[in-house]
C-alpha cells in the first residue's frame, strides 16, 4: 500500500445502489475518495490514513439478522462520520438511539426545513425563502427520501438539526463529537444542495484539502509511472476509446519511447475510428504504434454466425490470440497497460453476484490475455468515467476522442443483426456515420442522448423508390438518454431531426429501404439489440 498523498475520504458500503454517486460527489468537491465493503478489513482502510468516514445507505434494517454492522473501528478512529439513510440508523443504533422498524416507506421528494442553520453541515444552504428572493431554483430546499426505518430517539449528544413533513429527524448531529446524520440522500441530483452537503462534510467537518484535480493527478501520475517503468518495456492496447487513449498519453508523456500500442483493427470499428486513431497518436503524437489489420480474420472467424453470445466470445477470444501473436513479436515487453477505471474495480471487487443475472457478457475487446505473465499497469484504477475525462481534457486529446460515446468492445458486430458481411457492415456504418452527423449538426450529440446509433436488421421490407419496387433491409434508430447505461429511456429526439435522417439513409445507404426509430426503455429493454 503506497503512503497516500491526499487527504482521503472512505466510504464505507452497505449495498446502496447509490455509493458510487456519493464518491461521484466528493471527488467533485476535489477531495480524494474510496469505497470499501463495510466488512473489509480495518488495516486496509486505515492504511489510507483516512480524514473522515462515510456510511452509505442500504437495504436493511439494523434488526435483521446478520445486518451489516458499523465495524468498531470507525468509532474508535475518533475521525468525523456522516450516515447516509441506512448509515444513519445504524450510527444511531451503535451510539445507543431507538431506530423504529416501519413498514410503510417513505420515497420520494421531501422539503427539508433547517433548524440549525449555524451547523456547517448547512453552511452557505440557501433557503427556500431566499431562494424564492433570489428567484433561484423553487426546489431549494427539496431532498430526496428513500428509506423505511427510520430514527425515532437520537442517541446522547445529539441534536435535530433539520427536519421534514415526514421526518422530524430528518439530520442529525453531535458536533463535539462530529458525528452526523442524515435521513436523505444529498448524492443523488433530486436532492438540490445535497453536493454543497458532501463538500461541507468533506472539506469543513473532516478539514480535507481539496487538492484532488486533474493537473495535479497528471503530475503525480506521470512521476509515478516513471519510477515505475523505469527502463522496462511496455505495452498498451489501444481501442480508440477515452480510456486507453489517456493511458497511452500519460504513458507516453512519462516513459517516450518505451511505450509500444497496439492498436488491432477488427473492421468492427465506426466510421473513420481506425484512421483516427492513427492520425492522433502515430503522426499527431508521434507514438510507437504498430497498427494491425485483423479485418480479414475477424470477417472469417464470423462467418455464418448469428447468435450475439456466440459473436461476443469468438471476437473477444480471437481478439486475444491476435494481441498475444503480435505482442510476442516486440521484444523484451515486461509491462502491460490498461485502461481499468474504477467503476470496473467496484465491480469486481465482489458484490453479490449470485443475485445479478447475466444479461450479456461483455467480453471487452482489449482485454488482458491471461497468459502472457506480464506486470499490470492500471494508471486509471480509481478514476471515474467524468474523471478520465477531465484528465484527457487537461491532456489535450482531440475532443472526439473524450467525448466518443460509449462503444461495445465487440464493435458493430452486435449491432448488425443476423449474419455479418462485408457490405452490411458498410451499410450499417454509413447509415450510423448519418445518424452522428445529423446529431451533431443538431447540437444533440452529447446534450439531447448519452448513447445513439444505428442497427441494421436482418429483415427485409418492400418499398417503393422511383418508378421501380424494393426489397431491402431495415435500419433501426437507437437513441437513449441515461447517467449511468444501467437504466435509460429512448431520446425524445425532435421528429424532424428524425425524418432527416430517415430520408438520408434511405437516399444514402445500399440495402436499405426504411428506417425505425426504437421507443423502448431499459429495462425492460437494453442499450444495445443484441
Ligand atoms: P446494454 O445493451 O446491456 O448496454 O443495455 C449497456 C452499456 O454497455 C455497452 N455494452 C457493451 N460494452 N462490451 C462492452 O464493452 C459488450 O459486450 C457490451 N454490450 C453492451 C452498451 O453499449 C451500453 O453503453
Amino acid at each position: 500500500m503506497t503512503i497516500p498523498m491526499h487527504d482521503t475520504i472512505i466510504i464505507l458500503d452497505y449495498g446502496s445502489q447509490y455509493s458510487r454517486l456519493i464518491a461521484r460527489r466528493v471527488r467533485e468537491a476535489n477531495v480524494y475518495c474510496e469505497i470499501y465493503p463495510w466488512s473489509a478489513k480495518p488495516e486496509l482502510i486505515m492504511a489510507h490514513q483516512p480524514k473522515g468516514f462515510i456510511l452509505s445507505g442500504g437495504p436493511n434494517s439494523v434488526y435483521a439478522i446478520d445486518a451489516p454492522t458499523l465495524p468498531s473501528f470507525v468509532l474508535e478512529s475518533g475521525l468525523p462520520v456522516l450516515g447516509i439513510c441506512y448509515g444513519m440508523q445504524l450510527l444511531c443504533h451503535s451510539l445507543g438511539g431507538i431506530v423504529a422498524f416501519s413498514e410503510q416507506h417513505e420515497y420520494g421528494p421531501a422539503r427539508l426545513k433547517i433548524d440549525d442553520i449555524q451547523n456547517q453541515l448547512f453552511h452557505d444552504w440557501v433557503s427556500s425563502v431566499q431562494a424564492d428572493r433570489l428567484q433561484i431554483a423553487q426546489q431549494a430546499d427539496q431532498v430526496w427520501m428513500s428509506h423505511g426505518d427510520r430514527v425515532e430517539t437520537l442517541p446522547a449528544h445529539f441534536k435535530a438539526i433539520a427536519h421534514s413533513d415526514n421526518s422530524p429527524l430528518a439530520a442529525a448531529s453531535d458536533i463535539k463529537n462530529s458525528y452526523y446524520m442524515v435521513q436523505f440522500h444529498p448524492e443523488v441530483a433530486h436532492t438540490i444542495q445535497g453536493r454543497l452537503l458532501i463538500s461541507n462534510f468533506v472539506t469543513l467537518i473532516c478539514a480535507c484539502k481539496a487538492d484532488w484535480t486533474s493537473e495535479i493527478f497528471i503530475d503525480e501520475e506521470v512521476s509515478q509511472l516513471r519510477e515505475q517503468i523505469g527502463n522496462k518495456r511496455i505495452l498498451l492496447g489501444l481501442s480508440g476509446g477515452v480510456d486507453s487513449a489517456v493511458v497511452a498519453t500519460l504513458i507516453h508523456r512519462a516513459v517516450g519511447d518505451k511505450l509500444t500500442c497496439l492498436f488491432v483493427d477488427h473492421g468492427l470499428l465506426r466510421q473513420g475510428e481506425a484512421q483516427q486513431v492513427l492520425e492522433t497518436f502515430q503522426r499527431e503524437q508521434g507514438m510507437n504504434l504498430v497498427a494491425i489489420n485483423a479485418v480479414e480474420d475477424f470477417m472469417e472467424a464470423l462467418v455464418g454466425v448469428q447468435d450475439p453470445e456466440e459473436k461476443r466470445r469468438i471476437i473477444g477470444q480471437l481478439f486475444i490470440r491476435i494481441f498475444e501473436r503480435e505482442a510476442k513479436k516486440l521484444a523484451d515487453i515486461k509491462l502491460l497497460a490498461q485502461g481499468t477505471i474504477y467503476p470496473d474495480v467496484i465491480e469486481s471487487a465482489g458484490r453479490d453476484q449470485s443475485v445479478a443475472h447475466t444479461i450479456k457478457t461483455h467480453h471487452n475487446v482489449g482485454g488482458l490475455p491471461e497468459n502472457m505473465q506480464l506486470e499490470l499497469i492500471e494508471p486509471l484504477r480509481y478514476l471515474f468515467k467524468d474523471e478520465v475525462r477531465r484528465v484527457g481534457e487537461a491532456l489535450k486529446l482531440p475532443p472526439e476522442i473524450i467525448w466518443r460515446q460509449p462503444f461495445p468492445g465487440p464493435g458493430l458486430a452486435i449491432r448488425c443483426l443476423g449474419v455479418i458481411t462485408r457490405e452490411r457492415l458498410e451499410s450499417l456504418r454509413a447509415a450510423d456515420a448519418i445518424f452522428v452527423e445529423e446529431l451533431a449538426e443538431a447540437d444533440m450529440l452529447h446534450s439531447g442522448t448519452q448513447q445513439a446509433f444505428a442497427v441494421l436488421l436482418p429483415v427485409r421490407s418492400v418499398g417503393v423508390m422511383g418508378d421501380g419496387r424494393t426489397y431491402k433491409e431495415v435500419i433501426a434508430l437507437r437513441a437513449v438518454t441515461t447517467d449511468d447505461f444501467m437504466t435509460a429511456d429512448w431520446a425524445r429526439l425532435p421528429a424532424d431531426l428524425l425524418a432527416q435522417v430517415s430520408r438520408r439513409i434511405v437516399n444514402e445507404v445500399p440495402g436499405v429501404n426504411r428506417v425505425v426509430f426504437d421507443i423502448t426503455s431499459k429495462p425492460p429493454g437494453t442499450i444495445e439489440w443484441e
